[in-house]
């Protein structure tokens, strides 16, 4: 403290100095007021800056170690070599295109695993340091705020395999028999590239990915090239819009795909690992009529491509990885289109809810999940009407009621049970009981014009209850105190559901 104190006295007198020394001769020495028009030629070289570290946390309320602060990335380029599919081993490349919100000494990634051999910053040698997850970046000359700089980082090694204590699966890049996935939520994004891995912090993404063949790469966005290199293949996929990290996606297997096209012109192209039976595609042939749906409910669709890519391993779940969600085999069920359609459905929703509006705060994750749930809900309203929708209800509402000692209410998930039932099925009850609150017309202006407002950035609970409360008109603060914090299921009188 007192050291830096110390050094920006110097830097001023040092200025001091040569602003004297260089004054033109027509000034006398003792003239106190420099002309400003003056100043840029007083000092060639712009003085050094006084700068910190950067946080090693973005700031969330869960998760404090996630994410970092001093930088706002706009592009991540990774360059993998995958050596050997079945281990994952893998020569990596990642070059991050940023721009420093604060005068910067040094500054965090996020980072799993490997041995990292170099890492330069704006073409110089920078020095580094590793804490666990953490990875603290010394460039050779400190970076000024505003300015925008370069990392590349290179190593080498396999994905460790992670654990998440927001959730009890592994999540990362995940190396199985026939080829490897990567699903990530929250947090194992860093399991395969340094990264300031929270959603606050989105940015564009270029992955260039080589494999040994026969092997395929699928990953966001959209394919831009393929090089055959004999004995390898090199895929080179871009995503339009930006990403939050933890829904980027490279997965490697044998696929067929099939492409299409929804009624309204929104590009389909799906995965399907080869080794699955042929009508694993059945419960997805309606999701351009889907997308379209949910386009003319929410918003248009977000981004430039959608597809689903199912994998043949046991995952237990699905994520919505952007543009391309991935599925465990065991939630597709081709003899049972219409169970599997609401998963489908749930996927296709958090393009909107989730990926292109996400979260601020992971403790805002009812958000991405009530939305997707409730989504599930109207995608039965759509196909089936009004009554089978209300008997979902019913049926969500007695699974809640029954189970609600095992869950959060949906404002107030737990650090090491995030993805609890809670922030998908109470939630979604609430959405419902908004809608009942407010009206049908009211309910869907509220859905749009919070998309709208919020669609590529964050929201966090009271942007949408703010948004909720100007759309109706109403002050709904005991409405969602009661749905998203208080312990006990609220009523939905309407439709005669109470806890007692
Ligand atoms: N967001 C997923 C869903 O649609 C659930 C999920 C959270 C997940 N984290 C994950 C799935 C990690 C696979 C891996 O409900
Ligand atoms: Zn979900």
């Amino acid at each position: 403290m007192r050291l830096r104190k110390f050094n920006v006295l110097i830097i001023v007198v040092l200025m001091m100095i040569s602003c004297v020394q260089v004054l033109p001769p027509t000034l006398t020495p003792t003239t106190t007021v420099v002309p400003p028009t003056k100043t840029a030629t007083v000092s060639p070289t712009p003085p050094p800056v006084e700068a910190d570290a950067g946080a090693a946390g973005i700031g969330d309320s869960l998760y404090p170690g996630l994410g970092n602060g001093g930088y706002d990335v706009q592009h991540y380029t990774l360059d993998l070599t995958v050596n050997d599919v079945s281990t994952s081993n893998l020569d990596g490349i990642t070059t991050i295109e940023a721009r420093a919100t604060e005068n910067l000494s040094s500054f965090n990634l996020d980072f799993i695993g490997f041995k990292i051999d170099t890492i330069v910053v704006n073409g110089e040698s920078a020095t580094f340091g590793r804490d666990g997850q953490e990875l603290t970046i010394t460039p050779s000359t400190p970076l000024a705020k505003n300015q925008p700089f370069t990392v590349e980082v290179k190593y080498q090694g396999s994905p460790e395999s992670t654990s998440s204590t927001a959730i009890p699966i592994q999540i990362g890049w995940i190396s199985f028999s026939q080829g490897s996935f990567v699903m990530s939520e929250p947090d194992g994004a860093a399991d395969f590239y340094p990264v300031n891995d929270h959603p606050l912090d989105k940015a564009t993404y270029t992955f260039r990915v080589t494999v040994p063949k026969p092997f395929e790469v699928a990953a966001n966005g959209l394919l831009k090239e393929s090089d055959d290199h004999g004995t390898t293949t090199t895929y080179l996929f871009e995503t339009r819009d930006p990403m939050a990290s933890y829904l980027a996606t490279i997965d490697i297997g044998d696929f067929n795909t099939e492409t299409m096209e929804s009624a309204r012109g929104i590009p389909i192209r799906n995965y399907y690992a080869a080794t699955l039976p042929k009508d694993v595609n059945k419960p997805f042939a309606r999701q351009g009529e889907m997308l379209d749906y949910f386009s003319s409910t929410f918003g248009p669709y977000p981004f430039e491509v959608y597809g689903a890519l199912v994998l043949n391993v046991q995952v237990g779940t699905a994520l919505e990885n952007q543009t391309m969600s991935v599925f465990g085999n065991d939630m597709i069920d081709p003899q049972n289109v219409k169970e599997t359609e609401l998963t489908v459905a749930h996927e296709m929703a958090h393009q909107w809810f989730g990926d292109s509006v996400s979260v601020a705060d992971w403790s805002d994750i009812w958000l991405n999940e009530s939305f997707a749930t409730y989504s599930e809900g109207l995608w039965i309203e759509h196909t089936d009407g009004r009554k089978a929708l209300d008997e979902w209800i019913k049926n969500v509402y007695g699974f809640v009621r029954e189970n609600q000692g095992r869950m959060s209410p949906p404002g107030k998930p737990p650090a090491d049970d995030l993805f609890n039932a809670g922030v998908y099925y109470w939630g979604a009850l609430g959405l419902h009981a908004l809608r009942l609150e407010v009206g049908d017309e009211t309910f869907f202006k509220i859905l749009q014009s919070y998309y709208k407002q919020y669609a590529g950035g964050n929201a966090g609970t009271a942007d949408f209850i703010a948004v909720a409360e100007k759309v109706s008109g109403k002050d709904l603060g005991a409405f969602f105190d009661s749905w998203l914090y208080s312990d006990t299921l609220a009523p939905i009188p309407e439709l005669g559901l109470r806890t007692k």
